[in-house]
């Protein structure tokens, strides 16, 4: 625990309670430094304030009550309220999602910065946690500086997992972008009371591009087994099980398997880092990598459209959070959301109800007819089931219990191919990469 936190009362502040802010603000809070987390959404602040954290992560609620409990973090809502209290470091965690033209939203950002700027002492130090195109903080220390001289400023961005980001801030490597010897050295100090590991970066350019890599390039390799996977489909080969093999004992291949790749990052950074060139030069691996995730929805229903031939009238959707494991509630950019759209567009006047045993209530409200949370709910029978995301629940269900919801001459569409070695009974279960044919 760093050295007498408690009694000199210096504060974190954190801005954003999001998934990254929480998870970090938590995480500082238990390694003894004193939290103060702003939220500006006055439901999601109320629940923090009554330790009711406002989405899920394995051991979030259970941290939340104890730091209330220890009065190690306090939730506020405005920049004003922090007037009082001596705050050593401001850390920037709010939302930078893209719009319809994948076009990155960094105005909160700057108008954070603003705010903060009429806080800052000459030793405060502010970091930028959020997840920016490449120069954003060049800029946003910008602003600082033209008031003063100097100023303390890092970026260290967040590479948490969901589902396991608060096991993961306790031993991955943290990233920091610092110009500055001195202020590198109390950033390291900061996140050194948390994990084991800091990596340096000389400029904020070099810290800002670890993030936009990591996250592109793995979305470049689950669009690498997506292309094989959908090349299997059109040319008429079971390649899923090439896939796989592929791998087997080989060290040089760690070949994903294919399904939908969707949520709020992967779906994200990729068009950030190609804004961040703003289209002077084309980068073809990771454009075409994300459309080709992107695609993924219409072209699967379409090929069962095809080639089913079927005009399906009850569908099962298994799986709305954009990744089944590890646990998560988060639904943003979830490509089942696509596939049900993709259904409505293809077979008119479609039934379809929603399975995930992690959404506790039905998310798509009206477009959706019934959504359960727990398999043995479900009465009726179906002509399509889809397994969307890799929820280990599905496995516990078993495959036999999935047959009894399922009419004669139903299809089981198995994206991420659960049940692998499953083959054909009286009605056919196709994953990403094994062929649909007319039933
Ligand atoms: N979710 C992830 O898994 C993940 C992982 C790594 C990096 N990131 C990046 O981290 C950043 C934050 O992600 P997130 O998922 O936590 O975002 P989020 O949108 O879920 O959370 C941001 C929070 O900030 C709050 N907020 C916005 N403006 C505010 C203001 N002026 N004052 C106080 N609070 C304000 C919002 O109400 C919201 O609760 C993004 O840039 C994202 O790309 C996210």
């Amino acid at each position: 625990m760093p050295k007498n936190l408690n009694t000199n009362k210096k504060y974190i502040v954190v801005v954003g309670m999001g998934f990254v802010g929480l998870t970090l603000g938590l995480t500082l809070a238990e390694s003894g430094h004193n939290v103060i987390g702003l939220e500006q959404n006055e439901i999601s602040l109320k629940k923090l304030q009554n330790g009711n954290p406002h989405f899920y992560e394995k051991n979030l609620k259970k941290l939340l009550q104890k730091n209330l409990r220890k009065k190690r973090i306090k939730f506020l809502r405005k920049f004003i309220e922090l007037k009082k209290f001596d705050i050593n470091y401001f850390i920037i965690a709010v939302g930078t999602p893209i719009d319809r033209n994948k076009k990155v939203h960094l105005k909160t950002i700057f108008k954070i910065s603003k705010e903060i700027f009429s806080l800052i002492k000459k030793k405060t130090i502010v970091i930028l946690r959020s997840t920016v195109k490449i120069g954003t903080t060049r800029k946003i220390e910008k602003i600082f500086k033209s008031k003063k001289n100097k100023v303390n400023f890092a970026f260290c961005p967040e590479r948490t997992i969901e589902g396991d980001a608060l096991n993961e801030l306790k031993y991955l490597p943290q990233i920091i972008g610092c110009e500055n010897r001195n202020v590198r050295k109390n950033v390291n100090d900061l996140f050194l009371s948390i994990t084991k590991n800091c990596v340096n970066l000389n400029t904020y350019e070099q810290a800002e591009m670890v993030k936009l890599i990591d996250n592109s390039y793995r979305d470049s390799i689950f669009s690498f087994s997506n292309q094989i996977a959908k090349m299997g489909e059109l040319m008429g080969i079971d390649i899923n099980e090439s896939l796989l093999k592929a791998n087997y004992k080989y060290p040089r291949n760690t070949l994903p398997k294919a399904g939908l790749v969707g949520g709020p990052c992967l779906t994200k950074d990729p068009h950030i880092l190609m804004e961040s060139l703003k289209n002077k030069v084309k980068l073809p691996i990771i454009k075409e990598s994300r459309l080709n995730n992107e695609s993924i929805p219409k072209f699967t229903i379409r090929l069962m459209k095809n080639n089913v031939k079927k005009n399906f009238k009850n569908a099962l959707i298994c799986g709305l959070t954009f990744k089944g494991m590890p646990e998560n509630d988060d639904v943003r950019n979830s490509l089942s959301l696509n596939v049900i759209q993709e259904l409505k567009i293809n077979y008119k006047n479609i039934n379809i109800d929603t399975l995930d045993p992690y959404l506790k209530n039905n998310y798509l409200k009206q477009s959706i007819k019934q959504h359960y949370n727990n398999f043995n709910q479900i009465k009726k029978k179906y002509d399509l089931i889809i397994i969307a995301n890799n929820n280990k629940y599905w496995k516990t269900i078993k495959f036999k219990n999935f047959n009894k919801r399922i009419v004669s001459k139903g299809l089981l569409y198995d994206y991420w191919n659960t049940f692998e070695n499953i083959k054909k009974k009286n009605y056919i279960v196709y994953g990403s990469g094994n062929l649909i044919k007319k039933l």
